[in-house]
């Protein structure tokens, strides 16, 4: 998917069961314009994962994992494996700061999980960011780049096309404390200079990147105009159908290509 292409994701997160993700979809779908140069994508609970891939329209809404475990099968209790998702779900969120601060997922379990989605056909959103902590500390860069080496360890030249960066600062989420526009740019561009040195020029440039953390209809403009931001990971604001309508709509006027689907 090219970069012209603006890519929206709700992160439901532990919110909406599966009646309400449903009524929710109902009347999402009557307030977006499907757009050709915009990517909506929801993800909600893995249990309503099933159902709404039967209510929605894939060409108005692709549908992402919240979390997979990354083997394929086997005695694992309680886990969904990404070969269960595959062809239900275009998109897997890994490396999300809940899964790595809430629930201590390793750099292991999220490089493991990078390689599962991408050997089940579900293109991974790998999410990196800096904690409040490192920031003070002016860590930041070491820490997108560390992330970014872990998470990417095995992947080759020809599936990172397939991988999605989010780079989300822990200290935003769900906090209501955005980053300025600077500082995303300044993060994005380090981003995709390590993925220059890793991948060489031309995967950089070519590389989707979002940007997260606490971005509502009020701020999303900002991101969007950013050359290097490639579209937007919301969590809070995606449970607003106005507000998420709000911020799809301008993602499309921030990018190219006017007509409707
Ligand atoms: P937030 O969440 O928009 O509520 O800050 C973003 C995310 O967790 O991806």
């Amino acid at each position: 998917m090219s970069r012209d292409k603006k890519i929206i994701i709700g992160n439901f997160k532990m919110n909406l069961n599966v009646h309400e993700s449903s009524l929710y979809l109902h009347t999402l779908a009557g307030m977006v314009k499907p757009r050709r140069n915009v990517e909506v994508v929801l993800a909600p609970t893995t249990l309503a994962i099933q159902s709404l891939s039967l209510q929605v329209s894939h060409r108005q809404f692709k549908l992402a994992a919240q979390n997979f475990y990354w083997r394929d099968h086997g005695p694992y209790t309680g886990e969904v494996s990404a070969t269960m998702l595959r062809g239900i779900v275009k998109y897997g969120l890994v490396g999300h700061s809940e899964r790595r601060h809430v629930f201590h997922e390793s750099d292991k379990d999220i490089r493991d999980k990078v390689q599962a989605a991408i050997r089940n056909g579900i293109r991974p959103v790998l999410c990196i960011g800096e904690t409040a902590a490192e920031r003070a500390d002016g860590e930041t860069q070491h820490a997108l780049h560390d992330q970014l080496v872990g998470g990417l360890a095995n992947v080759t030249s020809d599936e990172l096309e397939q991988v999605i960066i989010a780079y989300e600062p822990v200290w935003a989420i769900g906090t209501g404390q955005n980053a300025v526009p600077s500082d995303v740019t300044a993060a994005i561009q380090a981003i995709r200079n390590h993925i220059s040195h890793l991948y060489g020029k031309p995967a950089a440039e070519f590389a989707q990147v979002l940007y997260g953390g606490s971005v509502t209809a009020s701020t999303a403009a900002d991101y969007l105009a950013l050359p290097d931001v490639d579209g937007l990971l919301v969590g809070g604001a995606s449970l607003d159908a106005h507000a998420f309508t709000q911020i799809i709509e301008l993602a499309h006027q921030s990018g190219s290509g006017e007509e409707e689907l």
